[in-house]
């Protein structure tokens, strides 16, 4: 197998894996280009001057508008009013530079324009791989970023994340199939997979993201009768930091799951949203937080792989998203992945969906153009100290609200009690932990673990109706308490892949709610925790 790794090669042909729905597909898009010089009366392809629209102008910031080292809430504003609000609070970037650029997309591009769109292409019907100069800047960054372990991977845009795991379910599997994922895992993907007759298996996960061992211990003794499905021959995982989790998968993890992927001949669906979001550091309760001294191009190469560097023979498909860098409204991702399943993906997306929005196509691919890859890289680093510094904001405020503590000596789980102020007695403070919860690696969201087993009601509950039963009526008694104090987190059983009662009878007491710290103010977040502390010390009263 390290041979095999270290020979690069093309990918190896996985058209098995195909659907009954990709079998049934034309094998090239259509139509097919005119010979050049020729008069196309084919399509209904309105006349580019009939477009309404003569340029678009577009003011963006510039990459490095957040700060490396943040220490406080975004910038005022956008433009020269909140740069200059900024740099005199000194909260912004410290840099000189203006702080936004511009760039125009005209109707028509002249010989020397330095715009690389045109709204008389735009605004037309477009390619299904793309306009051309986007299509290449997105080939280029993953050849840069992700180095796929294969010759002749490919890159294909499509219209973000979810609508592309809709289109891989849809090539891949048929009604009636089962997929691989993780315990709880991101709501919209399940329902997807659910809504479209596809069954997914829960596998065990750790610290570390999906385990390779139980992964392999599921497959091995898959049985069809018991199960009531063949045994499933897709994973469906995120590669960067997880969602619901706002845990990494680590690279010797990702090694191992696609070890045991090519054994038991799988394909890996890696729906990666998250992936540049990926923590600088550890959470840390210390007020010095060191921020490590790292050019960009150090800092993009010190992320965790993503699966397509493992990937020697084209099984993985990778889903990039525009949604968490740019904006969610742009509808704008790509895949990468082998030449067969893009091609699938492609005349799928011709038959069901088209293309995404010229509008997207023009302002990203542009504004990646002015970036350039030293400039997105800069802007993706921005960001993600951003969403650090969310982070940090929101953990440090549960810090001051409840008692928290490592939960052990080998993990960094941290437990949280209540304080030792007269709330509860003395015994009950010391010794009732409320929750747990692993500080994020990144991302966006903190998945705590309420500690229903040490909950006063739930043993009895539980022997009155059953534990499931008492899990719900529980977690919904909170989580309505919470919503009627005025915070909403999202309720972690959204996330399972199996049902209430699967998981009270494999022992699980606990549930799960996720809270997301992505946006608002600071003081929003930290009146959000105090919120969720306060109601939880009350619930378990
Ligand atoms: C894991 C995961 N996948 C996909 C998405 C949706 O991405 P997109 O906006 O590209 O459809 C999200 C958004 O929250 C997500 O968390």
């Amino acid at each position: 197998m390290s041979e095999k790794r270290n020979e690069k090669r093309n990918a190896v042909d996985l058209s098995h894996h195909l659907s009954d729905i990709a079998k049934a597909l034309p094998t090239q898009t259509f139509p097919s280009a005119p010979p050049p010089g020729a008069i196309s009366l084919d399509g209904g392809v309105p006349d580019t001057e009939y477009f309404p629209i003569e340029s678009i102008t577009v003011e963006y910031l510039k990459p490095s508008a957040f700060p490396l080292k943040p220490t406080d809430a975004l910038p005022h504003g956008t433009g020269v009013l909140g740069w200059i609000a900024n740099v005199l609070t000194g909260k912004g970037s410290r840099t000189t530079e203006a702080p936004t650029g511009q760039f125009v997309i005209p109707r028509r591009l002249q010989a020397n324009d330095e715009s690389q769109f045109e709204l008389k292409s735009a605004l037309q019907y477009t390619p299904i791989t793309g306009i051309p100069a986007i299509e290449n800047t997105i080939r280029d960054w993953v050849a840069r970023v992700h180095k796929p372990a294969y010759n002749d991977c490919k890159t294909l845009i499509d219209l973000g994340a979810s609508c592309a795991w809709s289109s891989c379910l849809t090539i891949l599997l048929n009604p009636g199939d089962s997929f691989i994922t993780d315990r709880y895992a991101y709501n919209a993907a399940l329902l997807q997979g659910r809504a479209k007759g596809m069954i997914p298996v829960a596998v065990g996960t750790d610290m570390d993201g999906l385990s390779a061992i139980d992964l392999e211990r599921v497959l091995a003794s898959w049985d069809e009768k018991t199960r009531g499905s063949k045994r499933p021959r897709v994973i469906y995982t995120q590669g960067g930091i997880q969602n619901p989790t706002g845990l990494l998968i680590s690279a010797q993890r990702k090694k191992d799951i696609y070890d045991v992927a090519v054994r038991y001949d799988l394909i890996i669906v890696e729906d990666d949203p998250y992936y540049f979001q990926q923590a600088s550091a550890p959470y840390s309760s210390s007020a010095a937080r060191v921020t490590k001294k790292q050019t960009d191009e150090e800092w993009l190469d010190g992320l965790v792989p993503s699966f397509l560097q493992f990937d020697y023979e084209g099984r993985v498909v990778r889903l990039d998203t525009f949604s968490k860098s740019v904006g969610p409204g742009g509808r704008l991702g790509y895949y990468t992945g082998s030449p067969l399943l893009l091609a699938k993906l492609g005349i799928l997306h011709q038959a069901f969906i088209t293309f995404p929005s010229g509008f997207s196509q023009a302002i990203i691919g542009e504004l990646l153009h002015r970036y350039q890859t030293e400039g997105f890289t800069r802007w993706l680093r921005g960001l993600t100290g951003q969403y650090e510094m969310r982070r940090n904001w929101a953990i440090d405020a549960i810090h001051k609200a409840m008692d928290v503590k490592p939960r052990d000596n080998w993990s960094r789980a941290l437990t949280a009690y209540v304080r030792t102020d007269g709330q509860m007695t003395e015994k009950f403070a010391r010794t009732t932990s409320l929750m747990s919860f692993v500080p994020p690696d990144g991302g966006m969201f903190i998945w705590f673990n309420i500690h229903l087993h040490n909950h006063p009601r739930y043993k009895q509950l539980s022997q009155q109706t059953s534990p499931a039963a008492a899990k719900n009526q529980l977690s919904t008694e909170l989580w309505t308490t919470m919503v009627n104090e005025g915070v909403v987190f999202r309720r972690g059983e959204l996330f399972a892949v199996q049902d209430d009662e699967e998981r009270a009878e494999q022992g699980e007491e606990d549930v799960f709610l996720r809270a997301s710290y992505s946006s608002g103010t600071k003081e929003d977040l930290e009146k959000g925790m105090n919120i969720f502390a306060a109601v939880l010390v009350k619930f378990f009263q």
